[in-house]
């Protein structure tokens, strides 16, 4: 928690909007995607999924693959207290949304399906995009699909599998669009990164959950920057994100979302 605060006030000093972009690439991005108010028709359907999940009493017995929770202790828990404690806030919902539809991203892999938050925005940007969505435990994935189904949503495919069997068994597929949004742990963090540089093309981007959650993970985060793969790179506190572009030069980008 002292990490996340102390960061957040680097990244307060160090954060530009739109007039410090140099870039026209990310200028765009920030202007045309990031800081786009458009109410959009889409976000009824995020609002309606997120609703559903809020209303739901039932228990799921949950097994955590990641670093476990802040906020629940055991495994037991109710659906509507994991949305509101722990699942997706709307506004980021609305961004994945809005990124990937910028993107016009087809191919699109999750890491940590969880209630399916994040999956329903990318799901929602593009009805023929395929959306691969990787969870470990297989009671909160079941959950997921019934509200997949439940909510007409059939361009989604789950995997229950851990993150590293996935990537293990995926090493041709190449996808446009990749959010890590699971296992906050920086070594295996990394090793994602490593890993997933086998599936990415030049206008891939590689969105990470949570940068700050601790020391560990910005470490990783700095050791992905830096990577000779990387060029251009954006950090908006909550998500790092990456690009591959070859036509751009090295550069970090500190961006406040509007
Ligand atoms: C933060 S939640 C995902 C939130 C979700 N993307 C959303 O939009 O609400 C992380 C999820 O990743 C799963 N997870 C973490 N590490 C994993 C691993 N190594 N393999 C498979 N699943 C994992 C957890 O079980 C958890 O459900």
């Amino acid at each position: 928690m002292i990490h996340q605060s102390k960061s957040y006030i680097k990244f307060v000093r160090l954060s530009k909007n739109k007039h410090g972009v140099h870039s026209p690439f990310v200028y765009d991005l920030v202007t045309k995607c990031f800081n786009d108010k458009t109410k959009y028709p889409e976000y009824h359907i995020l609002k309606s999924y997120r609703k559903a999940l809020r209303s739901d009493p039932s228990m799921i017995e949950m097994k955590d693959f990641g670093q476990g929770s802040r906020v629940f202790k055991g495994n037991a828990r109710k659906v509507s207290s994991v949305v509101k404690n722990a699942g997706m806030k709307k506004k980021r919902q609305k961004m994945l949304f809005r990124l990937a539809s910028y993107f016009k991203s087809e191919n699109i892999l999750e890491l940590g399906t969880s209630l399916g938050l994040g999956t329903v925005a990318l799901s929602v940007s593009n009805e023929f995009a395929a959306i691969h969505t990787v969870e470990g435990c297989p009671n909160t994935l079941r959950k997921a699909q019934d509200n997949f189904e439940k909510f007409n949503l059939h361009n989604i495919e789950i995997h229950q599998k851990v993150f590293k069997d996935f990537l293990a068994a995926n090493v041709l597929e190449k996808y446009d669009l990749i959010f890590i949004d699971g296992d906050h742990n920086g070594e295996r963090t990394l090793g994602y990164f490593k890993s997933l540089l086998k599936n990415v093309h030049n206008d891939s981007v590689l969105i990470f959950d949570d940068i700050y959650w601790s020391k560990d993970m910005t470490a990783a985060w700095q050791q992905i920057i830096a990577d000779e793969n990387v060029t251009v790179s954006i950090d908006t506190f909550q998500w790092g994100m990456v690009f591959f572009r070859k036509e751009q030069p090295k550069q970090h980008f500190v961006i406040r979302v509007g």
